[in-house]
């Protein structure tokens, strides 16, 4: 399949667009490298893209019809996954313009390119945010009318505008809301990666709340498995992507870094975030029945591969602005 893949330089596509072209897709990658975090992480994941054949890059904003459009015009698509995007939800309460300008508009950006050019498969990156407030474990059919930060606010608006070309135009859609996504190259503004530097480091962890918040982590190649698998024709459909099984505690995460770097952590207690949740727990039988999706890296097992990766890669990585 000849794929358009947004946000290639970003920690979920740069290794969706490794699996895609290890399966023997072509990818054309966009992304327009924006700064919310240290751009030379996103260099860093371009340049292993960059060598692989059936890889083209091209930045590209989201925001720009125009732009869109001319890359609609001059690659023979076949399908779209959607996974640039603004991600984080404590910067949405900062910015919330970027996330409405590019999670909500730029998704109907993609959606009316796609219409004008005859591609009607899309697999939307979409998120665990969604459901808070709602009973665990998290079921895709639980109403989630009640968005806490502008960030879930506008994933929820890319969900309902697919609904709407998949209704009047046929659009085959997959919504996969991910789940706290984690491994080597993650986003250097959420905990993982940044606890890692910091208790090796002896620099204080900031941490708001009291680590009991828990998270139904997901390995970032699972993740890459899932939403390729996602391709396939479901007509309309949101799908949990998760851990699926015991949520784990954010202090528990940080014990399992310091027992893999054999260092003790410090802890700069700051309040709870309003627009966080408290936890979050994927219930993924939909996933399996419908992509035959599972994950498949254990906890112990992704944390040891995150840890080495920023043992190999320390060099450059503790240089990253954080
Ligand atoms: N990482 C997670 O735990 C997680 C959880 C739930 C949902 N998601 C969603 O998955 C998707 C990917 O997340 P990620 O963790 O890889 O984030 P990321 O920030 O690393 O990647 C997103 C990429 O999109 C690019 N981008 C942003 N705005 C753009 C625009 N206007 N035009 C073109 N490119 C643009 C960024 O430069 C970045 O490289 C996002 O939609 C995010 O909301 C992620």
């Amino acid at each position: 399949m000849n794929v358009l893949l947004t946000g290639c330089a970003g920690f979920i596509g740069w290794k969706t667009a490794e699996l895609l072209i290890d399966q023997g897709h072509q990818v054309v990658g966009i992304d327009n490298l924006n700064d919310y975090y240290d751009v030379a992480l996103k260099n860093w994941r371009l340049k292993q893209l960059t060598h692989l054949e059936g890889f083209q890059f091209e930045r590209v904003d989201l925001d720009n019809r125009d732009e869109l459009n001319a890359l609609f015009a001059a690659h023979p698509l076949e399908a779209v996954i959607n996974l640039g995007g603004r991600a984080g939800v404590r910067y949405s309460m900062e910015n919330p313009h970027a996330y409405v300008e590019t999670n909500a508009v730029g998704t109907l950006n993609i959606l009316e390119a796609m219409r004008s050019h005859g591609i009607q498969k899309l697999v939307l990156a979409s998120t665990s945010s969604l459901y808070a407030g709602q009973k665990m474990p998290f079921l895709e059919s639980l109403p989630v009318n009640e968005p806490i930060s502008p960030y879930a606010a506008s994933k929820k608006f890319a969900e309902v505008m697919a609904y709407t070309y998949h209704h009047l135009y046929d659009f085959d859609i997959s919504a996969v809301r991910f789940f706290t996504v984690y491994g080597p190259a993650g986003r250097p503004d959420m905990a993982p990666l940044r606890f890692v530097r910091w208790i090796d480091e002896g620099t204080p962890i900031t941490l708001f709340g009291d680590g009991s918040q828990s998270r139904d982590f997901t390995y970032v190649d699972d993740i890459a498995r899932g939403t390729i698998a996602a391709l396939r024709p479901v007509g309309y459909e949101i799908i949990n992507l998760g851990g699926g099984n015991n949520p784990i505690s954010i202090s528990k995460m940080i014990e399992t870094f310091e027992s893999r770097l054999g260092k003790k952590a410090v802890i700069d207690e700051q309040p709870f975030i309003k627009a966080d949740m408290m936890h979050t727990w994927a219930e993924i039988s939909k996933a399996k029945r419908l992509l035959d999706w599972e994950p498949q890296v254990s906890f112990e097992e992704g944390t040891q591969r995150l840890v080495d990766w920023y043992l190999a890669e320390k060099e450059w990585v503790s240089q990253l602005v954080l």
